[in-house]
Formats: C-alpha cells, sequence, structure tokens
C-alpha cells in the first residue's frame, strides 16, 4: 500500500470545507493532514469528514438513479474494527440496522482503511444477502446462476451447503491482508425477505418466489481523499425492476419470463406475441405488490425517474456537476415511458466515489473475470 497521494487529500479537504462552512477554514485543516502524511503516510478523517465523504461518494455514483436522498445517508463509523470476526458481526448488525420495522434505512458501515503496509478488511461477497447457486450434473442451476462460481468456492472453503432451496443465503467471507478468509452464516433474523404473489393472478404464489429485501454492496472500495475504505458496505432500498426485470427476469439468472408467460397462457412460439414483455410488467407487478403488502420499503421507476430529475435540477442550482450513466439510469423496462429516457447526461469521474478492485472481484470468484461484477 502506497502514502496517501496528497494532491487528492487536498482536493477533498478543499471541497469539503467550501461545502461545510462550519468546519471552519481549510487553511489548517490541510498543514494538519501534509504533516500527518509526511509522517505516517497516510492520515485520518475527523468523523465529520467521514460521514461526508460518504454521502459525497453516493451523490457521484453515476449509475444510481436513487441519488435524491444522498444527504441522509446514516454512517456507521467502525474504523476501528479490523479483524475479520469483528467485521462479519458488524455486517450482521449492519443488516439488522438497515431495516426497522422494515422501513429502510440507507446506511453505510466504514470499517478499517487500507494503510501503508496495513492493509484493512475486504468482504469477498458482492452483496451481504445473495442466493447460492447450485450446479446440477445435469447442466441445470437451482439458485441464482450469478454466484455459481461464488458458491463453488465456498463449498471448497467447507460451507457444507444450505437445504438446498433457490434462494439459500449465502455465507460471509472476510479476510484481511493475505490472511485466510473468515466464513460466517447470516443469522435468519438478519435477513428480511419478501414472499412473492401477484394482485390478480393466484397461481403466482405457487410459484415459492421471494427476495431479500435490503441490496447491500459489499465488494466497491470507498474512496475519499487519497483514502481507500476496501470494506464498506451500503444499502439503499429497493426498485420494482432490479428485481422483477433483472434478477428474477434475465436469462442468465433466474430465467423467469417463460414460466410466467406459460401460466398466462401466452403463445411463446412467437416473439410478435410479446409475450416476454408482458411476462416482464406482470412480474414487476408482483414484485411491487408484494413489498407493498409486507410493509416494506421499495420504490418503483416512474416514482424513481421522477425523484432523478428534480435531484438533477437540484444539484445544478447547488452549482454541480451530477455525473450520469444513461445506461444505468434508465430503467430496464419502460424506458421510454420515463422522462430519464428522454435526455443525456454528464458522464465526469468525480471524487469521493465507490469503485470495483480488480482484485476484489478475482477474490469473491475465486478465479478469472464474469462479465457484470
Ligand atoms: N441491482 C442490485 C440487486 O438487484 C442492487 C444494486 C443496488 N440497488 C439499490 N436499490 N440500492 O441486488
Amino acid at each position: 500500500m502506497q502514502d496517501v497521494d496528497v494532491a487528492a487529500a487536498t482536493a477533498f479537504l478543499r471541497l469539503f470545507h467550501a461545502e461545510n462552512p462550519s468546519a471552519g477554514p481549510v487553511r489548517h485543516r490541510l498543514r494538519e493532514v501534509q504533516a500527518e502524511i509526511q509522517r505516517t503516510g497516510t492520515y485520518t478523517h475527523t468523523p465529520g469528514e467521514l460521514a461526508y465523504g460518504a454521502r459525497m461518494a453516493w451523490r457521484n455514483s453515476s449509475r444510481c438513479i436513487g441519488r435524491l436522498y444522498w444527504h441522509s445517508l446514516r454512517v456507521r463509523d467502525l474504523r476501528h474494527v479490523t479483524t475479520p470476526e469483528g467485521v462479519a458481526v458488524e455486517c450482521v448488525n449492519h443488516l439488522r440496522e438497515a431495516a426497522p420495522g422494515r422501513r429502510i434505512r440507507p446506511t453505510i458501515t466504514v470499517f478499517a482503511p487500507d494503510r501503508p503496509g496495513v492493509p484493512g478488511p475486504r468482504i469477498w461477497n458482492e452483496q451481504l444477502i445473495r442466493y447460492a447457486g447450485y450446479a446440477m450434473d445435469d447442466g441445470s442451476v437451482i439458485g441464482d446462476p450469478r454466484y455459481v462460481d461464488f458458491t463453488t468456492m465456498v463449498h471448497k472453503l467447507g460451507w457444507p451447503g444450505g437445504p438446498g432451496t433457490p434462494f439459500d443465503v449465502l455465507p460471509l467471507l472476510v479476510s484481511v491482508g493475505d490472511g485466510p478468509p473468515l466464513m460466517s452464516t447470516v443469522p435468519g433474523d438478519a435477513v428480511l425477505e419478501v414472499p412473492l404473489s401477484h394482485p390478480s393472478y393466484p397461481w403466482f404464489e405457487q410459484l415459492g418466489l421471494r427476495w431479500h429485501a435490503v441490496p447491500a454492496i459489499s465488494n466497491m472500495c470507498l474512496e475519499i481523499g487519497g483514502i481507500h475504505y476496501g470494506a464498506a458496505p451500503f444499502n439503499g432500498w429497493y426498485m420494482g425492476t432490479e428485481i422483477g426485470a433483472r434478477n428474477l427476469a434475465d436469462v442468465d439468472r433466474y430465467n423467469l419470463m417463460p414460466v410466467v408467460a406459460r401460466h398466462l397462457g401466452l403463445d411463446t412460439t412467437t416473439e410478435r406475441s410479446l409475450w416476454r414483455d408482458r411476462a416482464l410488467v406482470e412480474l414487476n407487478v408482483a414484485v411491487l405488490h408484494s413489498f407493498e403488502r409486507a410493509g416494506v420499503t421499495m420504490t418503483d421507476h416512474h416514482t424513481e425517474s421522477r425523484r432523478f430529475l428534480s435531484h438533477l435540477e437540484r444539484e445544478e442550482k447547488a452549482g454541480r456537476v451530477c455525473p450520469a450513466d444513461w445506461s444505468w439510469i434508465v430503467p430496464p423496462i419502460s424506458g421510454s415511458a420515463t422522462a430519464v429516457f428522454h435526455r443525456y447526461y454528464d458522464t465526469a469521474e468525480m471524487s469521493p466515489n465507490f469503485a470495483h478492485h480488480p482484485d476484489a472481484m478475482e477474490r469473491g470468484l475465486g478465479h478469472g473475470t464474469v462479465p457484470g461484477w
């Protein structure tokens, strides 16, 4: 691990002080930080810098449509936690605190950063809650095909496997430096899940589908002012399409369009019946209906598109660039029915931010690369 880049630290501190006048003049803090970097090769964020830096990282996440509430991110400052055991325990606490009474609160837990010669902890899982994918001998998969490699890897590391349902929660893997990963299961009470049903089709419930309520990304590095927080899991709430139009629908995920189309009695022998499109819509109706019925926070893509454009407007009024990636912002169904479709966006890379590190991806997979990681 190299020394912290003084220019990156300086740029962040200037921004932090400009946006937070109550933090006082930046001059004094710059001198302090420069001296600390010279002495130790790194520096320590104040709790205020860490919290605001994490919020800025969300604000700068070009792929996220849900940034209107960036300012309300809850930051759990757990920089003193350095061991795999401590990280695993606090990841579970994160899940519990993120969804009290089924109301989801955007939350990030920040563990110890990397320091020169002292790497911080890493979480190997892509998200804190993900479903295993069991590869069967006939080439089929039970569960989420996206996690077949990860599931194989945790098996090799000693995981006995779950009950064998399509929705078995994977264990967490946490390591520090070159040390072996610690494996720990996520207790059931920390995994809020919603069984899926449809408001007008009783057969839908018989499909036995469910999804977890809290999407908590755990393999991205939070970078603030030259400091790398390699373990900083964060969550928001779901937008229905993430589950209904991707996780359950993608051909290389749960691939449910044909199943749903058959139950709907659609003609799947011709593309022109638009059986895929109609199945997608009903899947998404079921997801939104089920979360609503369960009282679990979720948003829909029409509302979220409108919110995103208000966010953009607010950012522009504040004199800031709001970077956005069209291909991620536009929802995976009914794109042109949402306002975010009909325009282009700034594509600047800004800091602070969340980054994918190739080493984390390889670790999470156990080998090579898979598109989309
Ligand atoms: N698309 C991912 C999933 O389906 C989650 C990404 C983050 N989503 C969010 N709403 N914060 O699990």
